[in-house]
């Protein structure tokens, strides 16, 4: 499709009556000047749809931001197999962020905790008085001793559990740590040192899970071969860096194209990652008793829906609107999905033909674009620049012109 025909499909089959072209529009230098400092440009990078996806029954276009080619088109392979099985089926859990109250130099540890926990209730109500929308529902305490080579001795953290709904909440979280910080130092006549939410979301858990069909993925042969990759990603650190990475293609490219803190998603699926003491891959593989194969990820993503970048970037409104979620478990899910997709992706081609003859291919079609190639002939001028080896404009250019010759 050119970009017309593209939007116009955007159009009807997401329903969007919004002005598409004028959500598209880059930022201006005004609007990064108002959103960071020193600013001198904007950094662009390419937004594009990733198709074929049917996550909980329902067909989902899912818009990625990408600077990496393939990307996008092994997304839509991975999920056009699972949809033979019938697509993703995905489950996220509590919407609750954890913020983080640190106080050290408290005389009795013991007695310390004993008195935040009795003034629980107090701490709660004072944690609520600043925002409406999310609600801090629960409030723990963890004694803690340096192991750092400092050895700085023991502390307590005190934390607060916030419901933060349809937004990812760092804010709102940092306010409540930050509004019951000097009662928490009063309480334990101890002193007050950092105030922040934790990015480790582990009380926003995501999974998807997606079986993919023996036959449709190349036969008994190359699901054991992923097994093996499988079985490297979960027993070596060198190789589950890249599996992973693989998978953060995929939900990266998804948070960036919809505002998503990208940075806060990344290190708290390493750490998860790294759950039990060895970093491994954040997916498992296995095979049913039919032999297909099956994919499950499993992961915390904090996004939102509201406030943050979403707010300030129309792209990232257009692509929430695309991608139809009304949650911001929706879109943790679809995240998922995408990750997942991109890593079957990966360790598919990789277990098989390796993935450089594919990006070849798709190079050898942008060639042929660069060269003028369109409609059918992008796709003959590709074939035939990957079958000579030759991948640079000019042999592309002789390609066409030869076409036409005949
Ligand atoms: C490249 O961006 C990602 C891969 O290296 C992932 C993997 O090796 O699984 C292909």
């Amino acid at each position: 499709m050119s970009r017309a025909e593209r939007l116009d499909y955007l159009r009807t089959s997401a329903d969007l009556s919004e002005n598409i072209e004028a959500m598209l529009k880059p930022l201006t230098f005004e609007d990064a000047d108002s959103m960071v400092e020193n600013a001198i440009g904007i950094m662009s990078i390419p937004l594009g749809i990733a198709t074929n996806f049917v996550i909980n029954g329902k067909d989902r276009l899912i818009p990625m931001a990408t600077e990496e080619p393939s990307v996008i088109a092994a997304a839509s392979k991975a999920a056009k197999i699972a949809k033979i099985k019938g697509g993703f089926t995905a489950e996220a859990g509590g919407s609750f962020m954890i913020g983080q109250v640190q106080v050290v130099g408290v005389g009795s540890v013991k007695d310390a905790m004993g008195k935040i926990l009795r003034n629980k209730k107090q701490l709660l109500a004072a944690a609520n008085s600043k925002s409406r929308s999310v609600v801090a529902i629960d409030l723990q305490v963890r004694r803690l001793r340096d192991s750092s080579p400092n050895k700085m001795g023991e502390m307590i953290v005190v934390e607060l559990v916030v419901d933060t709904k349809d937004a990812m909440g760092a804010n709102a979280v940092n306010s409540m740590c930050e509004t019951i910080a000097p009662m928490v130092g009063k309480i334990t006549q101890g002193e007050v040192v950092l105030k922040i939410l934790s990015n480790y979301a582990t009380k926003r858990m995501v999974r998807c899970k997606a079986i993919f069909d023996m036959e449709a993925l190349g036969g008994s042969e190359i699901v054991e071969r992923i097994l093996y990759a499988y079985a490297l990603a979960y027993s070596d650190v060198y190789r589950a860096v890249t599996h992973n990475k693989g998978i953060m293609n995929g939900i990266d490219a998804v948070a960036l194209a919809t505002g998503q803190d990208f940075r806060a998603i990344e290190a708290g699926a390493h750490a998860y990652a790294a759950r039990d003491g060895t970093y491994r891959s954040l997916t498992t593989w296995h095979r049913t008793r039919g032999g297909d194969l099956v994919g499950e990820i499993e992961l915390p993503l904090a996004v939102g829906i509201v406030g943050g970048v979403t707010s300030a970037n129309p792209a990232a409104r257009l692509a929430l609107r695309i991608l139809g979620t009304t949650s911001a478990k929706e879109l943790a899910m679809a995240m998922a999905a995408a990750g997942l997709a991109q890593n079957f992706a990966a360790i598919r081609a990789l277990a098989s033909e390796g993935i450089q003859k594919g990006h070849m291919r798709l190079h050898a079609r942008k060639i042929a674009v660069m060269a003028g190639a369109k409609g059918m002939d992008v796709d003959a001028v590709a074939k035939k620049v990957a079958a000579e080896g030759k991948f640079t404009t000019g042999s592309a250019r002789q390609i066409l012109s030869s076409l036409h010759d005949k």
